[in-house]
C-alpha cells in the first residue's frame, strides 16, 4: 500500500517524473475527491498523486472538497502528504519561482467545510496545532533540497486567503502586519484536516508572484505560468531527492 502522498496545486498538475500504474475513484462519506487517486512511481517511490483543482484545473479554491481530498487519501492508507502550494511572496526572500517550507498558518478563509468533527460525536474534539506542519516531514524535505544543492527558504507564516481573487494591496500589508509571510488560497483547511486524521503534512511553497502591491507591475496568469513552470522544475529536483535518500 502506498503511504505517501502528492497533492498537486496550481501549475503542479503534473509531475514529469512520475509514472502511472493505476487509478482509484473513491467517494468517501465526505462526497467525491477533486480527481481519482493516480498511482504510481516518482524516482522509484511508489506515490499517488491528487490534483487538488481537478485534473482539468477546474476547481477554485473555495469550490474543493478538501474533506473529501483529506479522506480519499486516508482511505488510501495515506500517512504522509506532500503539498504543493502555489504562492504570492511578502517577505523579500520569497521572490517568484522561489521554494519555502512554511512552518506556520493564519486562516482568513471562511465558509470552507473546516473539520471532520462535527456531528455525531461521541465528544468535542479539539486538535492541538501548535505546529501546523509535520516538523519531521518539513525537516525531510529541507534536508532534500539542501542535498539537491537548492536554496530553499527554511520556514515562513503561509496567510490562507479565500480567493479566487488575488489581494488588494491594502490586504497585504495588513497580512503583513499580522505577520503574514506569503499568501496562498488552499493551504487551510487541508491542514487541519490531515492533522485530523492523523496524518503527516507538510507544504513545499512555490512563489508565482510577489503578493499585490510587492511590485510595482500588476499581476498577470502568464507571469504566475512562467514563474511555476521555473518554480516546478525546482520542485521536481526536491522530490527526486528526498526519494533518492542516500
Ligand atoms: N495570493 C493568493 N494566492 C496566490 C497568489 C497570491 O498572490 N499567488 C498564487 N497563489
Amino acid at each position: 500500500m502506498t503511504h505517501i502522498a502528492i497533492i498537486g496545486g496550481t501549475g503542479l498538475t503534473w509531475l514529469p517524473e512520475f509514472e502511472e500504474t493505476h487509478r482509484e475513484e473513491l467517494v468517501t462519506p465526505w462526497g467525491k475527491p477533486s480527481s481519482d487517486l493516480i498511482h504510481g512511481t516518482l524516482y522509484g517511490a511508489e506515490i499517488v498523486f491528487l490534483a487538488r483543482h481537478g485534473e482539468k484545473h477546474t476547481l477554485p479554491p473555495h469550490r474543493i472538497n478538501y474533506r473529501a481530498n483529506l479522506a480519499a487519501l486516508k482511505q488510501a492508507g495515506v500517512s504522509r502528504i506532500i503539498a504543493a502550494a502555489a504562492i504570492g511572496g511578502i517577505r523579500a526572500d520569497m521572490g517568484p519561482a522561489k521554494l519555502a517550507i512554511p512552518n506556520q498558518i493564519i486562516d482568513y478563509t471562511h465558509g470552507r467545510a473546516g473539520t471532520f468533527f462535527e456531528d455525531n460525536l461521541d465528544h468535542v474534539t479539539h486538535i492541538d496545532f501548535t505546529h501546523p506542519y509535520s516538523q519531521g516531514l518539513r525537516k525531510q524535505l529541507l534536508d532534500a533540497g539542501f542535498r539537491a544543492g537548492l536554496r530553499v527558504v527554511d520556514g515562513g507564516v503561509y496567510a490562507c486567503t479565500q480567493g479566487p481573487r488575488l489581494e488588494t494591496p491594502a490586504e497585504i500589508v495588513r497580512i503583513e502586519r499580522d505577520g503574514g509571510d506569503m499568501v496562498g488560497m488552499t493551504g487551510m483547511p487541508e491542514a487541519a484536516l490531515a492533522r485530523e486524521l492523523g496524518i503527516d503534512y507538510a507544504a513545499c511553497a512555490i512563489v508565482a508572484n510577489w503578493a499585490a502591491g510587492k511590485s510595482k507591475e500588476e499581476i498577470t496568469m502568464a507571469e504566475i505560468e512562467e514563474n511555476l513552470l521555473r518554480g516546478m522544475a525546482d520542485f521536481g529536483k526536491l522530490l527526486e531527492s528526498f526519494f533518492k535518500v542516500p
